[in-house]
């Protein structure tokens, strides 16, 4: 056949025609497997609890809608959560084991809230659809939902993960803290299979939430040994921090400017020297990240729309899928006992 863009036109209105009113005996149709039948490669699907939980979706929506309704900053704290259970043996729950020696008491997850709310969906769900729907679902999925409440992007979740046996709270020593330079932040994503814009776009989730003080100490009095604060921290920004981080347990938000909102604000306070963490100001001065800053400051909606990209792609990492591979938890806090 010839290359004609005529010929592509006759071949389109063919497809179409054909499609649309197919002969008696035609056993050659084209059919566009519908959202719902799409899986990752025979992984994760789109349609995995619509027989067997159908109202998942919905309970999960109401229960994360209330909770944040209540008290806001959850919603960062299942962003934080579910990365933090991604980054170590994949998105497999984890993270929400609490025995002892799990993840849950590592140094590196003492922050880490919102646990209660995973435990919440979980006991609706139980009572509804038993054994049926893994722990690390229901965060993966009230993430997205978290991240719709405070007017982010919406993106579909493929379900089925299961939830792993195993938890070690050494492994989560290894998630990044806020000191690292950036060569060791692209290079633990990268392990993840996540790249460099990955990195820059998710990091944008810290566009709401806190950091303890004890996690920017560093950088207000004594910055890497030089006996003076970090340079890179407008001085406004740093006398406001010195105020208030007099002890490390106290809090600071994340985007000084809007901390309740979803939006590209984080980066624009990166080009004003208003990165809380090191690692996020970092971002604005190491080559390889900064041109992606400045491109995010200025549009909301590729932020919006690569957010969505890169958390799904977070939100696949490792996933225990195989018919002998993890369980589906009763309690997101126990393996099951039988
Ligand atoms: C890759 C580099 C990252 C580093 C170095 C980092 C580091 C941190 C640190 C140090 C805190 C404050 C913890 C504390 O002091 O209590 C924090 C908070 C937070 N992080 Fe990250 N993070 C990274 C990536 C991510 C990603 C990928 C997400 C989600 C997609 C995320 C979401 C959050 C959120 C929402 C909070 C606030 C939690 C809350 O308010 O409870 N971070 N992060
Ligand atoms: C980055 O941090 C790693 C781990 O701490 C260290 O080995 C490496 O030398 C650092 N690289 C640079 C360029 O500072």
């Amino acid at each position: 056949m010839s290359n004609s863009p005529f010929s592509l036109l006759i071949l389109l209105f063919y497809t179409i025609f054909v499609s649309a009113h197919p002969p008696e005996d035609t056993i050659y149709t084209l059919r566009v497997p519908t959202l719902e039948e799409t899986s990752f490669d025979n992984l994760l699907s789109f349609g995995y609890y619509h027989k067997s939980c159908p109202l998942f979706e919905s309970i999960l929506h109401r229960k994360v809608k209330e909770w944040i309704q209540k008290d806001y900053t959850l919603a960062a704290s299942l962003l934080r959560l579910h990365f933090h259970d991604c980054s170590v043996r994949g998105c497999d729950a984890s993270i929400l084991l609490n025995h002892d020696g799990s993840e849950r008491t590592a140094q590196a997850s003492k922050t880490l809230r919102g646990f209660e709310v995973i435990d919440d969906i979980k006991e609706e769900l139980e009572k509804h659809c038993p054994r049926t729907v893994s722990c690390a679902d229901i965060l993966t999925g009230a993430t997205r939902d978290a991240t719709v409440e405070l007017g982010g992007p919406y993106w579909a979740v493929p379900y089925g993960r299961k939830d792993g046996l195993v938890s070690i709270a050494k492994e989560a020593e290894m998630v990044p803290m806020g000191h690292e330079n950036i060569t060791s932040l692209v290079e633990f994503l990268q392990s993840k299979g996540l790249n460099v814009l990955d990195l820059v776009v998710l990091s944008g989730a810290h566009t709401t939430g806190r950091a303890s003080c004890g996690s920017i100490q560093h950088r207000l009095y004594n910055y890497q040994g030089t006996g003076r604060p970090d340079p890179s921290i407008d001085p406004k920004y740093l006398s406001f921090l010195q105020r208030k981080c007099r002890w490390a347990t106290e809090y600071v938000d994340l985007d000084a400017t809007t901390p309740r909102i979803f939006d590209p604000v984080y980066y624009i306070n990166l080009k004003k020297k208003m990165g809380l963490l090191s690692t996020d100001q970092l971002l604005y001065s190491d080559p390889r990240t900064s041109p992606i800053v400045s491109a995010l400051a200025a549009a909301p909606y590729v932020f919006k729309h690569h957010f969505a990209v890169s958390i799904a792609k977070l939100g696949n990492i490792e996933v225990l899928t195989g018919q002998d591979e993890g369980e589906i938890r009763t309690n997101c806090n126990l393996i099951n006992a039988y």
